[in-house]
């Protein structure tokens, strides 16, 4: 980061002196105001819950600029990865900063492609949970429970040993949903093949049987392979933040990949697009495009608690650019699967059209965002609702490890530690049990 001529001058109106903070520029996008020393100087700290106006790190990994709704990773659109780039090509460029030329792509396909198979007993492990747990509670376990069974890749201060575990983390998420999935449905695992892509292999491990040969759909395949793409990096969001966290104590790649899962679960997250879903689902039942005006009502009164979900973004305040091609590949998944009047989807275009010209929505800035076509697309796939954050887990783990890793390299990196601002009792006596009230 290059130091500005710039500076701020913090003043303060009861006589205290005035404190002069460097300003930082990045590449592009907002400056930021470095307080490194502001405690220091004045005893304060910044109050900033929800960290609407913190920048928590330095990175160069990607770039959210959420009024023109543009996504970069590493500088390159989202749009054009989405259309030149594969999946490995985009988690090669997002953990070393280059797209791979041709040979490059070759060996890292080779490598991540070697690395998809599971430690058998993890298999054992899986079969502990309940057949009818949720997928990213096995999820949570299973990858917290890799640091268990690789121990040769869990030295973060090691750089051989983070690169291995970024590569295992990408190369054996697919093989753990699919097998959470197989495990949750009672059907065999399928073992993965390495003459397919990662996508198709991921296809195949999830609806092929030990019975058949398994026909990888092109579109479906370049489908799935989309959403990883799409769902790859988002900077610094709430697990990304937690992975970043989670790591900066110096645990291992996996306990903290594995934070990031717990974190993406929730349903302003990651379990946005099953939220979504369900949202459509019970419109749908309720009554279909017919209910679609009653249910907005609903949305804009806040008394009733319900939000439209796939709808609005903390970065965003313009049509999230992950979307479009979302909505591009739906309309290409539902054509091939003959699902064009999807009831679903012409229910999300209803919603989309009525949100976008209602003022509730354009006064507040909300647009669609990557998951509200992403769970109709996955589910004309066949992949089943309560599965889709665990699909947006797998393809987000290669952007948490590029992430972490970034981090550990900084030189400059510290352990995590915010602070507060107490507003509970001072000091006070404890009383014997018999004299309490
Ligand atoms: N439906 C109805 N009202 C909304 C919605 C929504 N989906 N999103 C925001 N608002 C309202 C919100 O009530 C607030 O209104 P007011 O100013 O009158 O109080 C205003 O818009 C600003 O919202 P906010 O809650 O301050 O915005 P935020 O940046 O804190 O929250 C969000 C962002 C994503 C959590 C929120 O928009 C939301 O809950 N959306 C639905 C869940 C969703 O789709 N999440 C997926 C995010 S994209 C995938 C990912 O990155 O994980």
């Amino acid at each position: 980061m290059k130091l500005s001529d710039n500076k701020a001058t913090l003043s303060f109106s009861n006589g205290k002196s005035p404190v002069e903070l460097p300003v930082y520029e990045g590449t592009v996008g907002p400056d930021v105001i470095d307080i490194r020393k502001l405690y220091g100087q004045t005893g304060m700290f910044t109050y900033d819950p929800g960290f609407l106006s913190t920048a928590s790190c330095q990175s160069a990994i990607t770039y959210i600029d959420g009024d023109k709704g543009e996504l970069l990773y590493r500088g390159y659109p989202i749009e054009q990865l989405a259309v030149n780039c594969d999946y490995l090509e985009t988690c090669y460029l997002l953990l070393y900063g280059e797209l791979p030329n041709a040979a490059q792509k070759e060996e890292f396909d080779q490598r991540v492609t070697r690395h998809t198979m599971i430690n058998e007993q993890m298999q054992f492990f899986l079969r502990g949970f309940r057949r009818d747990a949720h997928p990213m509670a096995i999820l949570t376990g299973l990858v917290g429970a890799m640091s268990a069974f690789y121990h040769d890749s869990t030295d973060i201060n090691n750089p051989e040993h983070r690169d291995i575990a970024a590569i295992r983390l990408i190369a054996k998420l697919p093989t753990l949903v699919a097998m959470a999935y197989k495990y949750g449905v009672g059907a065999p695992y399928q073992y993965p093949q390495n003459n397919l892509s990662y996508a198709g292999n991921f296809l195949r491990m999830m609806f092929g049987n030990p019975c058949e040969e398994y026909k990888v759909n092109p579109v479906l395949e370049r489908a799935m392979d989309r959403i990883f793409i799409l769902h790859a990096d988002h900077e610094q969001n709430a697990s990304t933040s937690t992975v970043r966290l989670c790591g900066s104590s110096g645990t291992n790649p996996f306990a903290a990949i594995a934070a990031g899962v717990a974190c993406l679960w929730g349903p302003a997250h990651g379990g946005a697009n099953e939220a979504c879903l369900n949202m459509l689902e019970q419109i749908q039942a309720s009554g279909g495009v017919a209910k679609v005006g009653e249910f907005m009502e609903k949305v804009k009164d806040k008394s009733s608690g319900v939000k439209l979900m796939g709808f609005g973004h903390r970065v965003y305040k313009n049509y999230d650019p992950r979307a479009k091609l979302m909505q591009e590949t739906c309309n290409e998944v539902l054509a091939e699967l003959g699902l064009e009047k999807d009831p679903l989807f012409a229910l999300a275009k209803q919603l989309e059209k009525i949100a976008l010209e209602d003022d509730y929505f354009v006064q507040r800035k909300l647009y669609p965002n990557v998951d509200f076509y992403s769970g109709i697309v996955q589910r004309a796939i066949g992949i089943p609702v309560n599965l889709f954050t665990g699909i947006f887990a797998l393809a987000r783990t290669v952007g948490w490890i590029a992430q972490l890793n970034e981090m550990i390299s900084d030189p400059e990196y510290k352990i995590g530690r915010p602070r507060q601002l107490f507003t509970g009792h001072t000091t006070r006596t404890v009383k014997p049990l018999a004299e309490r009230g």
